[in-house]
């Protein structure tokens, strides 16, 4: 399957990837075929790899996982009951109807992500889950994680998976979460980065964009961005055996990717996921 964004483009960015996961939220497929992020049939199969329970699966609204995520971040939020959790870039609310389980009735979920049709999927799949779980405690809203509508000092526990690469304002973005976390407030995201830069011809494609690669930075670039944002007590560990099974599995995005490297190297030797946990401070040092 392929579409506008398989040949290099000169069209803007962020217009691109909201075209593309529109697509895929109509189930018109992805960008270069089936791949994580990129999104694809291999949803089942990404989120074992990466750790969620068949319970946790079980639990979700049909089409809720589409194959998009890189990581688990509910698994290391150790949410509680009551909580309130911001999923940024939630898509169809993978990561928000597991989130919600975990919190409980008297805990809150909100998903936010720029792609309407994602958005319409979301709010869809939120019914099918109030009914069989019989919680109301997710909503979704329509906007983009640079500018987060969300309160100040809201939110207790942000989460994410495989969504900031694709942002053009990685440092907007961390400012965002730290100012909408509570004092205290923890982050659990998940994504793709990189652990040395990329070649060019990778870089520039608009498919290793909307696939989540082009557009992913240094493991340091990131804690850098974390620490400006005001966050503390950042810990950021790689896991680059989640792009080893992505190769192995013969996914298209990641062949193309192999065949723009430099002989003798994998994407696993560039890319690697990377799970992100930082606190904002319980108190303002000099407040
Ligand atoms: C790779 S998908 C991940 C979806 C979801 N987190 C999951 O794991 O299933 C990326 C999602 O982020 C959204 N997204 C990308 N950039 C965004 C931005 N700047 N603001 C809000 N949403 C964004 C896309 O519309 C898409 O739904």
């Amino acid at each position: 399957m392929s579409c506008g964004c398989d040949k290099e483009s000169p069209r803007d960015p962020r217009g691109v990837v909201r075209e593309e996961y529109g697509k895929i939220a109509r189930g018109g497929g992805s960008c270069s075929g089936p791949s994580s992020c990129c999104g694809g049939p291999a949803a089942g199969q990404v989120a074992a790899a990466v750790g969620y329970s068949p319970e946790e699966l079980a639990g979700l609204p049909a089409g809720a996982d589409m194959g998009l995520s890189c990581g688990n971040p509910t698994a290391m939020a150790s949410l509680r009951p009551g909580e309130v959790v911001l999923d940024l870039g939630a898509g169809g609310g993978f990561d928000a109807f597991i989130a919600a389980r975990k919190v409980g009735p008297s805990g809150r979920v909100i998903g936010v992500d720029m792609t309407p049709d994602m958005i319409e999927k979301a709010r869809r799949n939120a019914e099918a889950f109030r009914k069989s779980s019989g919680l109301a405690n997710v909503e979704f809203r329509l906007g983009e994680i640079e500018h987060l509508p969300v309160a100040d000092a809201t939110v207790d526990v942000a989460i994410s998976n495989c969504v900031i690469n694709l942002s053009p304002e990685k440092a907007q973005v961390w400012r965002e979460i730290a100012r909408v976390l509570k004092p205290g407030g923890r982050v659990s995201v998940s994504d793709l980065a990189l652990l040395r830069p990329l070649p060019d011809a990778v870089r520039e494609s608009m498919a290793a964009l909307v696939g989540c690669i082009a557009g992913a930075v240094l493991v340091d670039e990131t804690r850098e961005m974390v620490r400006a944002a005001g966050l503390v007590d950042e810990e950021l560990k790689t896991a680059p055996d989640y792009i080893d099974r992505m190769a192995e599995w013969s996914d298209p995005l990641y062949r193309e990717l192999s065949a723009k490297l430099p002989p003798g190297t994998k994407p696993s030797d560039f890319v690697t996921s990377l799970d992100i946990a930082a606190t904002k401070p319980a108190v303002v040092i000099g407040a």
